[in-house]
């Protein structure tokens, strides 16, 4: 039996919360699959300053290293507010993505049809979509350098960001993107703005030079990243896999995840570099949502985007495809049921709490 290592960092808040029904649906996968998951826990976050004084310690770190993959919940809230910048809750997560060097980061923004009419999109424009944004995570505008404000001495401050992007960053993201459309629909369309930016000429080029050499069976297409806003929001049906940087994929996945509905249904994933020797991509695995700490320790938290993060993690660490298609179908089969916590609660449908949806998935996975 394999063995696949998971490191655990439910971290604040709500995230414990979500991470206990991951907890249940491991251990019965485990018994019925044979799945062989090893679960180690660790501490990240304001709850790890408050046992060691660091938003991460050197052992959890060297455990997310070794494992296969990490499922991260959530960190921070108003106890941690002033605690010193560099050990802030978010400082852990910070460090993880940079050691980890998790350079490409999967939003999808899936509409399950029973979502589609509290979208705030027509339900015939958001119903049955499925696209993925694909964000470059470790360069760009946040990172590059000269980043600084400068007393300029008449009164007046210049604020400096710099977007860089070399040949090996853009190549890599754009392997990904590629690789993981031939999974899906096939179709990359590349975001930019060549027009007025040189790194977005760079970006054009090099992913046009990718494709060709390598993955010249995938449609690609390329858009000005002001554009695609505009047609994410039109007809986002459209697409397949959007493949942009740092900064626009901050705000496109930030768009295109609104278009499903709550905070609490949407997933995500970070990947680095494939390992030379054995192929194994480091990951990370997380809902889009923080601590929530307005609803903590009620028990009414959605435990649906830790569980669908999980689904991304069954697919893109351990190639687990017909397992994480069947839990994304019992969660949708869950909501067509009628099921729903009160951030998706409507009218008609059947209120419930964080475990009841854990258990009600968990109960239809087993069925399925
Ligand atoms: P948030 O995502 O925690 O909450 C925003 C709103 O959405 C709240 O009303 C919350 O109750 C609701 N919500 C979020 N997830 C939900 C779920 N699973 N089920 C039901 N309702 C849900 O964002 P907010 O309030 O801006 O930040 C709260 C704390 O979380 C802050 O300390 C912030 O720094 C931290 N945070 C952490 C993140 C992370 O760990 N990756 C990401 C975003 C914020
Ligand atoms: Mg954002």
């Amino acid at each position: 039996m394999a063995s696949r290592k998971l490191l655990l960092l439910p971290g604040d808040g709500i995230g414990p919360e979500a991470m206990t029904e991951v907890k249940k649906l491991i251990a019965a996968m485990n018994a019925d699959l044979n799945t062989g998951f090893e679960t180690e826990e660790g501490l990240v976050g304001g709850c790890a300053y408050d046992a060691h004084g660091q938003s991460i310690s050197e052992e959890d770190m060297a455990k997310a290293m070794a494992a296969d993959a990490v499922l991260f919940g959530a960190v921070g809230g108003p106890k941690w507010d002033s605690v010193p910048y560099e050990v802030r809750p978010e400082a852990g997560l910070l460090r993880l993505r940079k050691d980890m060097e998790l350079f490409a980061n999967l939003r999808p923004a899936i509409c399950y049809p029973a979502l589609a009419a509290s979208s705030s999109l027509k339900p015939d424009v958001v119903e049955g979509l499925d696209i993925l944004i694909l964000r470059e995570l470790t360069g760009g505008v946040y990172f590059g350098e000269p980043k600084e404000i400068i007393d300029l001495g008449n009164g007046q401050k210049r604020g400096i960001d710099t977007q860089v992007y070399d040949t090996f960053e853009i190549e890599r993201i754009a392997g990904v993107a590629f690789e993981l459309a031939r999974t899906r629909g096939n179709k990359v369309c590349s975001m930019e703005k060549h027009n007025v930016m040189k790194s977005g000429v760079l970006w054009k080029e090099v992913v046009a030079e990718t494709h060709k050499e390598k993955f010249s069976d995938v449609e690609l297409t390329h858009m000005l990243a002001d554009a695609g806003g505009m047609q994410l929001v039109r007809w986002p049906k459209q697409f397949d896999v959007i493949l942009t940087d740092n900064l626009f994929g901050d705000m496109l996945s930030d768009v295109a995840a609104m278009l499903t509905g709550s905070l609490g249904m949407l997933p995500s994933a970070s990947l680095g570099a494939p390992d030379p020797l054995t192929g194994k991509r480091k990951a990370l695995y997380e809902p889009v949502h923080g601590s929530a700490p307005d609803i903590a320790g009620q028990g009414v938290a959605n435990p649906i985007a830790m569980i669908a993060s999980f689904a991304m993690c069954l697919r893109y660490s351990f190639n687990m495809i017909a397992e994480a298609d069947r839990l994304e179908k019992a969660i949708s089969e869950v909501l067509n049921d009628g099921l729903r916590t009160p951030d998706i609660m409507s009218d008609g449908m059947t209120k419930i709490g964080t475990a009841q949806m854990g258990d009600a998935i968990i109960a239809k996975f087993r069925a399925l």
